[in-house]
């Protein structure tokens, strides 16, 4: 089954809406199978961003996602890499579509509260890059026949 990476940027995490956005993931009908709160390396941090680190921001970036807890997730569901952006919004807060994650809490785009992975492969090696196998739970909710059709 498809999985994906969310994280709860330090921003989410001080602002309370971790469970908002586990709410909202487990409503649509996805399923949690990892759950973690740290604080990231400067390491860390920059093998996850390190698609961006030519780019103008990458320093704040990298030190903003290290300045304090995030909260990790990885997440399970028929499409739930593309679902999950879409329910994210788009990058710029002040643009995404209000009923999103970051269109209803979020103002500015050095603080859009919550990262998914953007396409399938990155979500492999984001799950990779932040969890290990032991700490994720393959498990299939009762209420599966309610949300799938076979
Ligand atoms: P993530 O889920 O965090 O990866 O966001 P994204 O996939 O919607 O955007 P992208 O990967 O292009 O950029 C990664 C992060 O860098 C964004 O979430 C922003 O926080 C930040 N970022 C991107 N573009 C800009 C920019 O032009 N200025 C600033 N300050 N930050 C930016
Ligand atoms: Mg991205």
């Amino acid at each position: 089954m498809e999985r994906t990476f969310i994280m709860v940027k330090p921003d989410g995490v001080q602002r309370g809406l971790v469970g908002e956005v586990i709410q909202r993931l487990e409503c649509k009908g996805f399923t949690l199978v990892g759950l973690k709160q740290l604080t990231v390396s400067r390491e860390l941090a920059e093998s996850h961003y390190a698609v961006h680190k030519e780019r103008p921001f990458f320093k704040s970036l990298v030190e903003f996602i290290t300045s304090g807890p995030v909260v990790a997730s990885v997440w399970e569901g028929d499409g739930v890499v593309a679902s999950a952006r879409k329910l994210i919004g788009a990058t710029n807060p002040l643009t995404a579509e209000p009923g999103t994650i970051r269109g209803d809490f979020g103002v500015s785009i050095g603080r859009n509260l919550i990262h998914g992975s953007d396409a399938i492969e990155t979500a492999q090696s984001e799950v990779a890059l932040w969890f290990e196998d032991g700490e994720l739970s393959s498990w299939k909710p009762s209420i599966t026949p309610w949300i799938y059709e076979d």
